[in-house]
């Protein structure tokens, strides 16, 4: 531990930066581990391993860290590994925090801002035999799926030719054909958009490279087998805001949220821009053809969900951009009306780490998982001790009837974004398992709870229990033990 002083930036309790990497084998477990479950629960996140220079930075900027749940024959084996970019390895031997605020290169201090400067925090993806960690600001970086060790940067053998490419690539689930984009994809605060589809072996076979309509985070998109879904909305940057030495976001409140959809096979110039319901699009449920009409469903925010992305008006942040509603938007190709339509499909405030069963990708399906607060839940704030849980329950949101089935972490718990598990590859849509981390804030330690996916009230099936609190994630993933060529 050299040189780490914690400060007001580093938060206190069941969040506190643990900086260690961890192997804990046959982890402890309350219940019974499903033996069908082969392969691993991967998550990606981050913690500050050294403090941001900048006391406004965004969490987004933390040190990536790559953990996973090893199951095989119902044991669990737990490995945490640092995600070891440049910008980690240049930190670390500086003994200090040598990068500025979040995606503003101009503010690194001068000798590292040649350096790859990802974190590389936000998702995992396994692809054609190789594990990544990803994130938006630059390329995958492959991760040795047995020691997490990092392996370095991979641009898929020099097909993939942006220097970015997305946390939230979308896989086909009939071609095993992977979406995958880059956006500033010509530098910073470019409005180029280079889209790409990468066979099953990891080829990539098609390139198209769009233009935005102005400079957004393009977090997420969502695939139909005919078309690609692009949102653009008020998240926006600009090279005046970089060289300003300002944080690489800021929330423009007048700017239209417009959907891009573009032909799978189709070329740039067929790239068409719909008009969308004033809202945030960080993330997307799941997208469909339905005849001429491209349906996307989303848990959407009504404004700025980000309360370190500033507003640019100067207005102040305001909570309830941060609570999510699951929406239909339609958009008719047919038409010459750009307007889209919307429908609010569940009234019920969620997060929008929301999960669906993957094999639906791009085909009609039925149930949402996803996370939030129910604030008529019980709550043991002296147990608690470090605040009030935001997350405390995952729902099934069964979009054909209506119905919830919800389970509860429980009095002191805190919920990360969980992940479905189909029970077999030939399982109905829906049938399996949900996995995902709970934190418990009275005893800062977390685990990872395993539930059947249709009876989630039920309780968990089983939880494995680790002897600290896990590093906060971003996103997870099931690795089936037939992706990633696991040696144990
Ligand atoms: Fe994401």
């Amino acid at each position: 531990m050299v040189g780490f002083i914690r400060d007001k930036s580093s938060t206190p309790g069941a969040f506190a930066p643990t900086r260690f990497e961890a192997d804990i084998e046959d982890c402890e477990t309350v219940g019974t581990v499903p033996d069908a479950l082969d392969g691993a629960f991967i998550r990606a996140g981050g913690e500050w391993f050294y403090p941001p220079k900048f006391p406004n930075d965004a969490p987004f900027s933390m040190d990536g860290h790559v953990s996973a749940f090893r199951f095989k024959r119902g044991r669990v084996d737990y490995k945490g590994r640092w995600v070891k970019t440049p910008r980690f390895l240049a930190n670390r031997a500086a003994g200090r925090q040598l990068f500025g605020i979040y995606r503003n290169r101009l503010t690194d201090e001068p000798q590292v801002r040649g350096l790859d400067g990802t974190v590389s925090n936000t998702n995992t993806l396994a692809h054609a035999g190789r594990l990544f960690t990803l994130k938006e600001d630059g390329l995958p970086y492959q991760i040795d799926p047995d020691t997490l060790d990092t392996m370095g940067p991979w641009n898929f053998g020099g097909g993939y030719e942006a220097p970015t490419f997305t946390a939230h690539p979308k896989r086909d689930p009939e071609t095993g054909e992977l979406i995958a984009y880059g956006y500033e994809a010509t530098g910073p605060a470019s409005d180029d958009l280079y889209l790409y589809a990468i066979d099953r072996n990891g080829a990539v076979t098609r390139e198209q490279r769009l233009k935005m309509p102005y400079v957004s985070m393009v977090h997420d998109i969502a695939i139909t087998p005919r078309h690609v879904v692009i949102p653009v909305y008020g998240l926006v940057t600009s090279r005046a805001r970089l060289e300003a030495g300002q944080i690489h976001w800021g929330w423009d409140k007048n700017a239209p949220v417009l959907v891009g959809i573009v032909p799978r096979d189709g070329e740039a110039r067929d790239l068409r821009w719909f008009k969308a319901p004033p809202s945030a699009v960080i993330h997307t449920l799941n997208a469909r053809d339905e005849g001429s009409k491209v349906i996307l469903e989303l848990a959407a925010y009504p404004s700025n969900p980000f309360p370190f992305f500033p507003n640019i008006d100067g207005s102040p942040w305001d909570p309830k951009g941060g609570q999510a509603f699951i929406r239909r938007w339609s958009f008719d190709l047919a038409a010459n009306d750009d307007r889209g339509q919307e429908e609010i499909l569940v009234r019920e405030p969620v997060t929008d780490l929301a999960r669906i069963d993957e094999r639906s990708f791009g085909r009609p399906y039925r149930y949402v998982f996803a996370p939030y607060h129910d604030a008529a839940r019980p709550f043991d704030a002296d147990r608690a001790r470090t605040g009030r849980p935001r997350v405390n329950c995952y729902g099934r949101f069964d979009l054909a009837t209506g119905n919830t089935s919800t389970y509860f972490a429980g009095e002191t718990h805190t919920l990360q974004e969980p992940c479905f598990v189909p029970r077999r590859p030939d399982a109905a849509e829906g049938d399996g398992y949900l996995l995902g981390v709970a934190t418990d804030f009275a005893v800062s330690r977390s685990e990872l709870v395993i539930l059947d996916a249709q009876h989630l009230d039920e309780g968990a099936i089983a939880r494995v229990i680790l002897p600290f609190h896990i590093t906060p994630q971003v996103h997870a993933n099931w690795m089936a033990a037939d992706e990633l060529p696991f040696l144990s």
